[in-house]
């Protein structure tokens, strides 16, 4: 299993290996409004784990063009987290 943490939250969640974030939707206060990476609701700074997350897609590279203002910063919609922990801030 891998987890993410939501520092907004105060709380952790386990999906399955390469899963795609939108596992997340309903399980912690992030939003996913269009799972599409076309609203940036999704956008959150990675605080510790970037290595456990797939390589931005080129889609997702498309959004964060849009939305991501840092280095840190992932659309959970379009990204994928291999295994281990992560912690999310949005
Ligand atoms: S939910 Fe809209 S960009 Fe991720």
């Amino acid at each position: 299993m891998a987890e993410v943490e939501v520092k907004n939250d105060g709380k952790t969640i386990e999906v399955a290996d390469n899963s795609l974030l939108t596992e997340l939707d309903g399980k912690c206060s992030i939003l996913f409004a269009c799972k599409a990476g076309a609203c940036g609701s999704c956008k959150v700074k990675v605080l510790e784990g970037m290595k456990n997350l797939e390589e931005p897609s080129e889609e997702e590279k498309a959004g964060l063009a849009t939305f991501g203002t840092g280095d840190n910063e992932r659309l959970l919609c379009l990204c994928k987290i291999k295994s281990g922990k992560v912690v999310v801030e949005y």
